[in-house]
Parts: structure tokens; C-alpha cells; sequence
């Protein structure tokens, strides 16, 4: 293969369209080429790892052997353009658009409300779409399964599902009793639910959506068809800058490239090279990509077993496999069922579509899922190279370590040889991981025995794993010790004795959790024992099977999504049918989101002469800045300039609750992360490589604090402290039967909105004016910053906001710091600038919740009431104070939660400590506040042997009550939503199920939890309940609106639309909500606190009041006329068309020396209740049900408020089962990307996820009665934590224990399965803290 010619030039199609690329850079992936080169930016980067689907496009080929095409959904982050060759790509811009034609699948995910902020909307589309080509009517897992790769964190996914549902067939069902049951309507039988009732509301009419029409579909190129069937296949070479792309088309072409470039990858799925390039830095100057060579995908059928090509990607496999079940005797399968079980939990769909088997194995992860399965079921390779052919087994001698086998470098492997099971022979598969789907297990493995005919004799034993060392380990001392003996309890017993001794772990384990994989080991092999005596029973070797008791330890987990309800009240009798407030009217954006047109801030097309920024952050904790040397930076190729502090002209530091922080550290860092300074170049690749080669030099300053236990040590704190208190704590404490005291350790919580911090900053070139774009929360705050930063005033800085991609706190104080130095960077340059953080860096920067440490000493009466109860927070606040005093005071006003305890004190502090600074985050504090709170509760029930819904119930607000702050409120609602929750969830009843099926399955637990809510809305900083509007009538009748909100997918543009549509009296379809703009709307307050509705409603209804009146005498004058006409003479007469509208909101205020106040303006209150099941020796669970109720008094949107309520309970969820931020015991964020920081996916939903709104409930303090909601709800994903907490205390009083027990949240399956202390868990001796160095520190 030689240097480029024509042949060298790359064709594919994209949308239908050709497109030819004579210069193709193996370095680019599809993604940028879509988005910089074809401008085509419906498709968003959302990780560039493979790793959220927001990505996703379809890719298909036309394979000439079959003459079929074939549509698949991949990662554009991860496709390599170079491999594109003959390939037609579809994007969400090629399927439909709002100009022309709308696709039902856009169509359906935006009217089922599935879309909020919308970034992840064309991932889902592009997903769902690829999955309908294949399949037009897909039943509910497939769609699930299509769905597993994309992540969303808005939504909760429910409305995602109920729209993509309709094209099920079985969506016309009523569903009362599961598809297709009895008593179902699909068996013509009448429907119990729908009976003589009028039909409630619904969210979204099934009836009005378009049908799907595969005839409508774009064709397969024919051209593309022609080149595969007519014109040869011949090799190509792409030479990009550091990278030489050599795409072979014959085997023996292949094998000479290997022999000649050893040392080259061969990239087919590239999901494992793609991700080195990218987030290790590895650099490959060649790139041999054999995608195009035949043989690599060849697959041969004997009678032995089943040869598939090594380039064969993990769906083919999985669908090769599932036929060979469906063929073949089910004693032949047992190796290909195991594998199954494997491949259907790898990865998401999109990486399983392109993964090759081949890679999976060379790539020898600790982890992989099918290597342990592979060595156990005694497969094997047959590879080839100068030398010839050759069979290598896959077993222990093959993986040699992390990443390495025995294959030498010029070795290919051509197929792997997978044998049939014979009879006598058992095999299965396990595996374990932080989230159900779409993660690397934690541990896995691959179990085989062969049994002497007729007998629990074993003749042959195999046990594989993986997370337990650098590569996938054979446990053959086990295998050895049981290998001729009977299988039967002594021989096992004796086998987990050798097992513990044989896979040992060191304490610094990278990915750590090292008494956990332990545990695992041998929960697997109990399992696989379980399996085998099951089996050895219908196989009639062992006479009684195992009762369902002890089944109980390998069915698995209930997976079926069932109906669910979401209720709400109908407007009122009598409203205007042309009065949208009150009615689930659509999300505004929702159809641009879902075709792409909608446009972030990185989607604004390059300005002339843009360049790009990579900020340099902190490498060091803790540490003196000795010299920044840029000299090689600015060499490097395309890089413009680097900007430090010393650049900055205006003002160095931003102020937050009084205390300093600097923009860009000049003489000292306090974390790993902090921003130093910033490289400007012609391109973000170029930047990139200009930051990596600024050199700092540092002196490490001692003693580092990262943990709040230090912080109090060393009294590292940002004051001030907060305090309150009522009663007479001590005193009280002296007259209750008992005290308890405890503690609650709370993991923080990364953001992830799917959008990264992003913006661009444009100078005008005169008079010192900048336009920033940016995706923010608090517009006003970044162009103040910006100005007193670049020393300019206000009046020349104009931020615009259009939407912004997920926020959730994220996008208020450090995006506004980012912000100030990228127009520190247009500024000097006098250029456009760019900065959209990578994932990555995004999470390293920015911050997160505050983890907190909560104690509790609580003093309660043996009937449960509560009469004391005395609460210390300590915030891990990190390196700066940004909000973390608020914070840490509305944990305070919050800890009283539900419960009128009559001598109650709290203290807080934010603890100042070297990690990356923390921030707001949805909830501000509340979230921690109360699950500590909620602990405590928790624990005088477990003290009193009690459920704690009681002990709940006992010490709840019953009557109008002062708070701890003598605020007056009445809780007449809290227990309405309390008893409703209750009854819609049929507690009682269920409860008592619970406790029946936990004494029916020994290693099962079900638990239940109900935890209620009181949330207080608005700002309790009294000036910031303030908002403003102005709102302009064209000649032509159409109404803008400009507010002070930014829409962020809480809706709140579509409520504004609401609010305008009521108060003119004209359809929503009269006004455009235009973009948040300080130009338009100044002054304004964070879209925060829960409260963008209710104080930019008031001051869209102001002005549009003011302008009805100036209309009204219009009006009288012609009372037959249109609106139109109405305007029109409206002008002639000089009336002004154009008014500005303010609230002047509640004066709330905090006085913490007097330790009371008004802080806020009302409560939202709520209840929910959630029912999981939980696998004890694994500590899996699945959230089986979940009903919640909230008081969100007359809703102006219920769609938008049911969304708010789904997507922050999952969030919440996230928070306290999952989430986990790990840290480097040098302070460096380990966790930062999907792949690493799992958020809830689709598989975490509740099976049954119902929402009611509370009915007959109004709220004088807000617009049109209604209530904040953004918030709130995202406490009630607590009630799984404590649902599982029960069903840990279950299977704890099984093993003997009892009493309150330490469950520190985020209640991952790790800290579930070892607080169940089974006979597994029991066995792994505890390491002795502070003894040896472990992987990650414990946070907070
Ligand atoms: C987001 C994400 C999630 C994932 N989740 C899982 C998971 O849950 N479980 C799991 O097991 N894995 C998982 N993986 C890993 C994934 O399965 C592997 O990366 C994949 O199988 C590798 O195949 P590939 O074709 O993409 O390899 P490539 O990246 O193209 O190549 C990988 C390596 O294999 C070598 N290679 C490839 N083919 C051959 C061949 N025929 N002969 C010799 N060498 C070859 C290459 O030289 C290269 O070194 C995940 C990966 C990602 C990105
Ligand atoms: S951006 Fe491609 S998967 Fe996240
Ligand atoms: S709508 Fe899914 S991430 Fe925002």
C-alpha cells in the first residue's frame, strides 16, 4: 500500500447526500466531522467516550454476500470518518425536520413530553429510529434494550418510554393486567380499568400522532449498492498530521501490514483504541483497520461447535448465539447461553453494534465480560500471521496482564472456536456492576463443570474472573481442590475456603472496592452451585431440588416495566378551550429538540477567525506557584496566545458570601483542577496540545486537607458557622426513655447536565462591547463578572442565553468564572473565542453537591415521639467558598423536614478543604439536610423495633405549627399528600407482602420506605425574589416575550408562553419567547431556588396586564374585531404595543443571630413511596414501584411539573444509590465520565412509576396558585435508599442482627451487599483502616 492516489479518497453518504473526502484525517472522528465539517450539529457531544449516546447516529451497509442492508446505531464519537468507506450515515437531520416533515419518532418523543432540555433528545431519536428500520413494531424490551446506551438527565425516562411505547403493539392495550394477560382487552375481553369510568386526563393524545410509514423513509443510496456489488474493493491509506490510516481488503494484505507496522492497532469497533487516544493520550502513528477483510467475519457451523470471525461485533455474536439456542438440544448450549447472559449486559447497544469480539479479547480488560466466559467454556483462537495458522487456547496462559496476552505483536486473530456443552456439562456466567446496563462490571465470571455420567462426581471444574486482578484470573487451586470430588456442601465449603485464600487483592486494587469484589468471588460461586444443584435435580442425580427458599439466590431481578399512572386534576369546568394555563401543553422546543434544530450555545455556527480555549488547571493540592512557562506552548503549532492572572485588567478575584475568589490562581493552588490559566489557539486540538506543554513549576505545601474529619481537626472551615436552635436540647435529653446517637456519611453529586459548560464570546470591535453566548443560569451574574474582570462597564457586556442543556446549579457561579476568562481571551485577542470543556475536564473543574458528614443525637419516648434531637453538618465545601455558606444555612432551615420535634438544634459549617470547589446543586443543601434527618429516624425505629413509616407518622406536623424559625405554616396538605400516598400505594397491604415474601426467599429481600416532604420556595435573600419582563406587540399581532428566566428544560419558557397566551387573551401560537438577553431584560436573578415560574410569570403577567388595558378602549371601540385589527388601530392611535413588567416579590429574609425569620415563601410538600427488591448477595436491586404525590397547588403545566417531579426523584435516586465521586488520595478527581460516574439509566426507573398531582390544593403566594417544583422532589428518590436500607434490615435480622446499623449513602450495591452481612461477606476479613493506602479516599 503506498501514499495516496485516487482510490485513497474516502466516499459515504450522510442524510442522502454523497459525500467524497480526498484528505481524510484518521485522527477525526464522524462526530466533529458532522458537527465542524457538514455543520450538520443535531448531534451532540455529550462524553466523546462512548459513554452517555447523545452521539448516536445510524450507520448502514450493504452487505453484497446477502443483499440485505444493514441499519445499526453507533457512538460518533468513537467512528472513525476513515472507516466510513461505503457507508450511508443518518443523523436526526436526515429523518425529518420542522420545515417539512416531522418524523414520528421526533414527533412522539416531543408530544409524550419525553424531551426537556432537549440535549439528549436526538440521541434517543437516532436510537429509537435505527431500532424501527430493524424492527417497525418492537415489543417493550427491545426498546429498552435500544435505548440502554442513552443517557438522560432530565427526564426520568418514563415519558421518553410512554412515547416510543405507542409504536408497540401491544400499546393499544389497556395494560391493567400486563400485555396480553387475562381480563386484558388484547384477548377481546373487556377492559376491568376502563368500566363505566369517564376517562381521566391524559398527557398526550395517542390518537393524534403520525403514523409510522417505512415507505417514507430515506432509500440506501444506489450508488452505494453499485460500488459493493460491481466495483473491486481496494485498500486505502489517509495520512493525517500524527496518524497513517492503512485500510486493508484481503487477508494476506492484512497480515503483510502487521508483519511490516507490529506495533499498529488493528481498529474495528475502535471502543477501546478510541478511548486510549483520547483520554490516555496514546499516540499510534499507524492504524491498520481491517474492517474491510472478509475473512475477519467469517463464521463456520461444525458439529463441534461454532467459529466466528474475530471481527464479528457483539450484537451479530449475541444474535448467532441466540439462534444456535433456538437450533440446537439445550445440553449443547450451556456454553452459549452463558455467553449471552454476558453479552446482552454489555455496553450499550451502540458500543455492542460495533465491538468485535476480537477486540474485546485482545484487549484483555481486567474486567471484559466475555474473556472469563471464553477461558471457562475452553474456547479458543485460531490466529494467523507470516507464520501460518495456529490454535491457541484461551485460557490462563493466554492473559498475561492489564492489556496484554501471549499473541505476539505481528499475531491477528481470525475467529474464535466457541465448543457446544456436552452433556453432564453445567455453565453459566455472572456478573456484577455499578449500574444494571451499560457498565464495566465491578466483578464477573465465567463457572464450568463436568460431571462423571450420572453422577455429582467432578470430572472437570473451570472458574474465571474479572475486577479481581490486572487480567482475567483462573482460580485453579479451587478448581483443583474439588476437581474428583462429590459436589455437595463439604466440597464447597471447602472450596470457598480455598477461593479466599487463592484471590487475594490488595488493598490499593485500582477501582478499589476490594472487600466487595471479594465477597462477590464467592457469592458467584454460591450461585453457580445453586445452579448446579438445581440442574444435578432435573438431571435426576440429586433427589430433591432446592427449595424456592434458597432459589431465591439465582432468579433474577423483576425487569418488566409495567403501566403507570400520572395523574391530574383537568382545568376547570368552563375555561377558555384557547386558555392553555393549566393544560399539558407540549414543551415549546420539543420538536426542534427532537429534529436538531434546536441550538445550544456550541451549535452557533464559527464565527470569522474564532479561536478556541482549553483551560490549564492544577495539577497539585496544595501548592505554591513557582513559574508558569509558556515558552513551549506558544510554539506550538496554530496556538495564538496564553492568558494568566497577570493578563487579567480588571478585577483578579470574585466575591461570593463575602470572601475572595481568584478567577485564575496566581501565587498558590488549593486543589487539583483549579484553573491557572487558558491556551488560545486556531483550533481545540491545537489548544489542547499548547495546554499539556505549559510547564508549572510548584512547591508542594504540606498537609493537604481533603476529608472533613481533617477539616475539623485542623479547623479548615469558611465562616461563618451557622446554628439554631429551639427548646432546650440538653435539658430534654435528661427526660426521654432513650438516646440514641449516630452518624450518616453523604457522597456528593456530579452535575452531568448533558451539555458541558459552554460558550462563545464575540467583541463587536467598538466601544469595548462584547456579545457572550453562553448556556448559563444566571446570565446577569456572567456579564457583571465579565465586566469587572475586563474593568469595563455593565452596559458593554450582552450575554445571550437561548437554552441551555441541563443545569441543575451547574451553570451559575462557574460557568460565569469561565466566562470571565474566556472574554478575557476575546478581549486581549480582540477574536471570536470558544470554550466548550470536554467531559472530562467539565467534571474535574466544576464541582459538585457538598458531601456531607451528618451526627445526630436524638432523645425519643419508647412510644416513638421524638423530643430531642441535636444534628451537626459538616459540608466538604472544597478549595473556595463559591455558595457553600448558603448552602450549609439552608441545610439548617431544612432539617426539621416533615417532623415537629420540640427541642431541636443544628449546626453546620462548609469545611474548607483542597478538592475542586463545590456548588449549588438542585436541592441547595435540602437533600442532605434531610436524609440526615430521615437517618435518624430510621434509627429510633430500628431502636424501638418498629417500621419507620410509624415513627414518621408519630412526630409529623399534625396542626398549624411554628417551624424551628417560628415561621407559621399549616400542614394540612403534607399529611393529605402523606395519607394519599398511602392509599395510592396500598401500603398496608403491600407492606405486608413484603414481610411475607422476605420469609420466603432466603437471599431475596424486598423493603419499603415512604418519606415525606416540606420544601420552602423562593430565595430566603429577600432581593432576589424579584423579576422582569418586557414583552412587545408587532403590526402583525405576534407577541415577544422577553423574561428573565433562561430555559434550562424546566419548561419554563412554554409556562411564560402560558402565562402571555391567558393574560392577551391569543393562542400560545401568537408568542415567541425569545432568548434570555440582559440587553432585553436587566438586572435579573438565577433561574434557581425553584422559583424562575413563579417570579417571571408575575412579571410576564405584568406586562401583558398592562398592555391588555392599553387595548381594552381598542377593544370596545370595535368589539367584533380580530386581535390583528385590535393592534393595527392600536398604532394608528399611537398606543404603545411594547411594556415592561415587574415583580417585586416576597421580602423574605433569615435572621440568624435572633435565629428566625421568614425564609421563604411558602412550602411545596409532597410523599412518595418506593418498593425495591434487593439481591443480598450481590446487593443488586431493582426499584419495583415507586407512587408519588405532590402538592404543587393548580399546576400550570402538568406535563412540565410531572416531568420536573420524574426527572428530579431519578436524580435524587442517583444521588442515593449510585452516584459516587472518587478521589485520589492526592485529591485527584478519579471519576470523569460515564464510564467512571454512573448516573440512573433507563434500566433504573421504577418498574411501576406513578405521579399524582394533589387535587383541590391552591397557593396564594404564587401565579395562578400554583407551586415551585424544580426542586423538591429530588429528596424523594431517598425513599429507595431507605427501601433498600429495609431490606438490608431484613436480611440482617436473618443473619442474627439486630438494631440500627450504618448505611452511608450513596447505598451502591457494594456498601448494600456488605451491610447485608452474609456468610460470604463474613468471610472476607476487614482491612484495618489507616493501615495501607487505599485507592480512593473516603469522602466527605
Ligand atoms: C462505553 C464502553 C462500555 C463498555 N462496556 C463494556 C462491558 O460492559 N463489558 C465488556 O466486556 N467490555 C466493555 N467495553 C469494552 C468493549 O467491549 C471493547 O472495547 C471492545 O470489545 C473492543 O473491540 P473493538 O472492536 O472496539 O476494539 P478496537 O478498539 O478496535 O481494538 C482493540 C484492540 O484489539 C486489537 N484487535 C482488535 N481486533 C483484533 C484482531 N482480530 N486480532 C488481533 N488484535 C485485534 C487491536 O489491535 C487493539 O489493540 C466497553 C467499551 C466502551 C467504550
Ligand atoms: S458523546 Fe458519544 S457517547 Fe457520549
Ligand atoms: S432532556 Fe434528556 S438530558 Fe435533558
Amino acid at each position: 500500500m503506498t501514499g495516496t492516489n485516487e482510490r485513497d479518497c474516502l466516499c459515504f453518504y450522510v442524510n442522502g447526500k454523497r459525500v467524497t473526502e480526498n484528505n481524510a484525517d484518521p485522527e477525526t472522528m464522524l462526530l466533529s466531522y458532522l458537527r465542524e465539517r457538514l455543520r450538520l450539529t443535531g448531534t451532540k457531544y455529550g462524553c466523546g467516550g462512548g459513554g452517555c449516546g447523545a452521539c448516536t447516529v445510524m450507520v448502514s451497509r450493504y452487505q453484497p454476500s446477502t443483499k440485505t442492508i444493514l441499519h445499526y446505531s453507533a457512538n460518533a464519537c468513537l467512528l472513525p470518518v476513515c472507516q466510513l468507506q461505503g457507508a450511508a450515515v443518518t443523523t436526526v437531520e436526515g429523518i425529518g425536520n420542522a420545515k417539512t416533515r416531522v418524523h414520528p419518532v421526533q414527533e412522539r418523543i416531543a408530544k409524550a413530553h419525553g424531551s426537556q432540555c432537549g440535549f439528549c433528545t436526538p440521541g434517543m431519536v437516532m436510537s429509537m429510529y435505527t431500532l424501527l428500520r430493524n424492527k417497525p413494531q418492537p415489543t417493550m424490551e427491545d426498546i429498552t434494550e435500544a435505548l440502554g446506551g442513552n443517557l438522560c438527565r432530565c427526564t426520568g425516562y418514563r415519558p421518553i418510554i410512554d412515547g416510543f411505547k405507542t409504536f408497540c403493539q401491544e400499546s393499544n392495550c389497556c395494560q391493567a393486567n400486563g400485555n396480553g394477560a387475562a381480563g386484558c382487552c388484547l384477548n377481546g375481553e373487556s377492559c376491568p380499568e376502563k368500566a363505566d369510568k369517564e376517562p381521566p386526563p391524559q398527557l398526550f393524545d395517542k390518537g393524534d400522532l403520525l403514523p409510522l410509514d417505512p415507505t417514507q423513509e430515506l432509500i440506501f443510496p444506489p450508488e452505494l449498492i453499485l460500488m459493493a456489488e460491481s466495483e473491486p474493493q481496494v485498500s486505502q491509506v489517509f495520512r493525517g498530521d500524527r496518524m497513517v490510516w492503512l485500510s486493508p481488503v484481503s487477508l494476506e494484505e492484512l497480515i503483510q501490514l502487521k508483519t511490516s507496522h507490529p506495533k499498529a492497532p488493528l481498529v474495528m469497533g475502535n471502543t477501546t483504541i478510541g478511548p486510549d487516544i483520547k483520554f490516555k493520550g496514546a499516540l499510534h502513528p499507524i492504524i491498520i483497520s481491517p474492517t474491510r477483510v472478509q475473512e475477519l467475519f467469517e463464521v463456520t457451523k461444525t458439529t463441534q461447535g461454532v467459529s466466528i470471525g474475530a471481527g464479528c461485533s457483539v450484537t451479530v455474536v449475541k444474535a448467532l448465539l441466540q439462534g444456535l439456542v433456538q437450533e440446537l438440544p439445550e445440553e449443547k448450549t450451556e456454553i452459549y447461553r452463558a455467553l449471552l447472559h454476558q453479552l446482552g449486559n454489555l455496553a450499550g447497544q451502540q458500543i455492542r453494534n460495533v465491538a468485535s469480539i476480537g477486540g474485546n479479547i485482545v484487549s484483555a480488560y481486567p474486567n471484559s465480560d466475555l474473556n472469563p466466559v471464553f477461558a471457562a467454556g475452553n474456547c479458543s483462537l485460531t490466529v494467523v500471521s507470516k507464520g501460518g495458522k495456529e490454535e491457541v487456547p484461551l485460557n490462563k496462559n493466554f492473559f498475561l496482564g492489564f492489556g496484554k496476552t501471549s499473541l505476539k505483536p505481528d499475531e491477528i486473530v481470525l475467529s474464535v472456536f466457541i465448543p457446544m456443552s456436552r452433556k453432564w456439562e453445567i455453565m453459566r456466567a455472572f456478573r456484577q456492576a455499578p449500574r444494571k446496563e451499560n457498565a464495566l462490571a465491578t466483578v464477573n465470571s465465567g463457572m464450568r463443570v463436568m460431571f462423571t455420567e450420572g453422577s455429582s462426581l467432578v470430572k472437570e471444574l473451570s472458574i474465571y474472573y474479572g475486577g479481581v486482578g490486572p487480567c482475567t484470573v483462573s482460580a485453579t487451586r479451587t478448581c483443583a481442590a474439588v476437581i474428583g470430588r462429590p459436589w455437595n456442601e463439604h466440597t464447597l465449603g471447602e472450596a470457598y475456603t480455598k477461593l479466599l485464600d487463592e484471590i487475594h487483592l490488595d488493598p490499593s486494587h485500582p477501582g478499589g472496592k476490594v472487600e466487595f469484589r471479594r465477597s462477590l468471588t464467592l457469592s458467584f460461586l454460591f450461585k453457580f452451585n445453586l445452579e448446579v444443584l438445581h440442574k444435578l435435580w432435573e438431571l435426576n442425580v440429586m433427589k430433591e431440588d432446592l427449595s424456592e427458599e434458597v432459589r431465591s439466590g439465582i432468579r433474577p431481578l423483576p425487569k418488566q416495566l409495567q403501566p403507570s399512572t400520572q395523574d391530574f386534576q383537568a382545568v376547570v369546568e368552563g375555561q377558555n378551550f384557547e386558555d392553555p394555563v393549566g393544560r399539558p401543553v407540549m414543551h415549546r422546543s420539543a420538536i426542534s429538540q427532537a429534529t436538531g434544530e434546536a441550538v445550544y450555545c456550541d451549535d452557533i455556527p464559527k464565527m470569522d477567525g474564532e479561536l478556541h480555549l482549553v483551560l490549564i488547571t492544577s495539577t497539585r493540592p496544595h501548592a505554591k506557584i513557582l513559574a508558569i512557562d509558556v515558552t513551549e506552548a506558544l510554539q506550538v503549532p496554530g496556538v495564538v496566545d496564553v492568558i494568566t492572572s497577570k493578563d487579567i485588567p480588571g478585577k483578579k478575584f470574585r466575591t461570593f458570601t463575602g470572601i475572595d475568589e481568584e478567577l485564575l490562581a496566581e501565587n498558590e493552588v488549593s486543589c487539583v483542577g483549579q484553573l491557572v490559566g487558558a491556551v488560545i489557539a486556531n483550533s481545540r486540538r491545537q489548544a489542547k496540545a499548547g495546554a499539556s506543554v505549559v510547564k508549572i513549576s510548584y512547591e508542594d505545601l504540606p498537609e493537604p486537607v481533603f476529608t472533613v474529619q481533617k477539616a475539623i481537626e485542623k479547623k479548615s472551615f469558611f465562616l461563618p458557622q451557622r446554628m439554631i436552635e429551639r427548646g432546650n436540647v440538653t435539658k430534654a435529653f435528661d427526660t426521654v426513655d432513650q438516646v440514641y446517637e449516630g452518624e450518616i456519611r453523604l457522597g456528593g453529586q456530579e452535575h452531568f447536565y448533558m451539555e458541558t459548560q459552554s460558550m462563545v464570546v464575540v467583541p463587536s470591535g467598538e466601544d469595548r462591547e462584547l456579545n457572550v453566548y453562553l448556556s448559563c443560569q444566571h446570565p446577569t451574574y456572567a456579564q457583571e463578572s465579565i465586566a469587572e474582570t475586563l474593568g469595563i462597564p455593565s452596559n458593554r457586556v450582552y450575554c445571550h442565553v437561548k437554552r441551555v442543556g441541563g443545569a441543575f446549579g451547574g451553570k451559575v457561579t462557574k460557568t460565569s468564572i469561565i466566562a470571565c476568562i474566556t472574554s478575557l481571551a476575546a478581549w486581549k485577542t480582540g477574536r471570536a473565542v470558544r470554550c466548550v470543556l470536554e467531559r472530562g475536564e467539565d467534571m474535574l473543574i466544576t464541582g459538585a453537591r457538598h458531601p456531607v458528614l451528618g451526627r445526630y443525637k436524638v432523645g425519643f419516648m419508647n412510644d416513638g415521639k421524638i423530643m430531642a434531637a441535636d444534628l451537626d453538618y459538616y459540608a466538604n465545601a472544597g478549595n473556595t467558598a463559591d455558595e457553600s455558606v448558603l448552602v450549609i444555612e439552608k441545610i439548617l432551615l431544612h432539617l426539621d423536614n416533615a417532623y415537629n420535634v420540640p427541642n431541636l438544634r443544628g449546626q453546620s459549617v462548609a469545611c474548607k478543604t483542597n478538592l475542586p470547589s463545590n456548588t449549588a446543586f438542585r436541592g441547595f443543601g435540602v437533600p442532605q439536610s434531610m436524609m440526615v434527618t430521615e437517618n435518624m429516624i430510621n434509627d429510633v425505629a430500628m431502636k424501638l423495633g418498629r417500621n419507620a413509616e410509624e415513627i414518621r407518622e408519630i412526630n409529623m406536623y399534625k396542626e398549624v405549627s411554628l417551624t424551628h424559625y417560628k415561621f407559621e405554616f399549616d400542614p394540612k396538605n403534607l399529611l393529605r399528600c402523606w395519607d394519599e400516598c398511602k392509599v395510592k400505594s396500598d401500603y398496608e397491604n403491600r407492606r405486608k407482602a413484603v414481610v411475607q415474601f422476605n420469609q420466603q426467599n432466603r437471599w431475596r429481600k424486598r423493603g419499603m420506605a415512604i418519606i415525606p416532604i416540606k420544601y420552602g420556595i423562593a430565595f430566603s435573600e429577600g432581593f432576589l425574589n424579584q423579576a422582569a419582563s418586557l414583552v412587545h406587540i408587532y403590526k402583525d399581532g405576534s407577541v415577544l416575550v422577553s423574561h428573565g428566566g433562561t430555559e434550562m428544560g424546566q419548561g419554563i419558557h412554554t409556562k411564560m408562553q402560558q402565562v402571555a397566551s391567558r393574560e392577551l387573551h391569543v393562542p400560545p401560537s401568537f408568542i415567541h419567547i425569545t432568548e434570555t438577553n440582559t440587553s432585553a431584560v436587566p438586572n435579573t436573578c438565577p433561574s434557581a431556588a425553584s422559583f424562575g415560574t413563579d417570579a417571571n410569570g408575575m412579571a410576564v403577567k405584568d406586562a401583558c396586564e398592562k398592555l391588555y388595558k392599553r387595548l381594552e378602549p381598542v377593544m370596545k371601540q370595535n368589539p367584533t374585531g380580530t386581535w390583528q385589527s385590535w393592534v393595527k388601530s392600536a398604532f394608528f392611535q399611537k398606543i404603545s404595543l411594547s411594556s415592561t413588567g415587574f415583580y417585586r416579590g416576597h421580602d423574605l429574609y433569615m435572621d440568624w443571630e435572633k435565629q428566625e425569620g421568614q425564609p421563604y415563601a411558602y412550602y411545596t410538600f409532597g410523599a412518595c413511596c418506593s418498593e425495591v427488591e434487593l439481591d443480598c448477595l450481590t446487593g443488586n436491586y431493582r426499584t419495583v414501584r415507586t407512587d408519588i404525590v405532590m402538592d404543587i397547588g393548580r399546576s400550570i403545566n402538568p406535563s412540565v411539573d410531572i416531568g420536573q417531579i420524574e426527572g428530579a426523584f431519578l436524580q435524587g435516586l442517583g444521588l442515593y444509590t449510585m452516584e459516587e465521586l472518587q478521589f485520589s488520595p492526592s485529591g485527584v478527581l478519579l471519576t470523569r465520565g460515564p464510564s467512571q460516574y454512573k448516573i440512573p439509566a433507563i434500566c433504573d426507573t421504577p418498574l411501576k412509576f406513578n405521579v399524582y398531582l394533589l387535587a383541590g390544593s391552591d397557593n396564594p403566594h404564587a401565579i395562578y396558585s400554583s407551586k415551585g417544583i424544580g426542586e423538591p422532589v429530588l429528596f424523594l428518590g431517598s425513599s429507595v435508599f431507605f427501601a433498600i436500607k429495609d431490606a438490608v434490615l431484613a436480611a440482617r435480622v436473618e443473619n442474627g442482627m439486630v438494631g440500627p446499623f450504618t448505611l452511608d449513602s450513596p447505598a451502591t450495591p457494594e456498601k448494600t451487599c456488605l451491610a447485608c452481612n452474609t456468610i460470604f461477606t463474613q468471610k472476607i476479613p476487614a482491612s484495618t483502616p489507616g493501615t495501607l493506602k487505599p485507592w480512593a479516599l473516603n469522602i466527605p
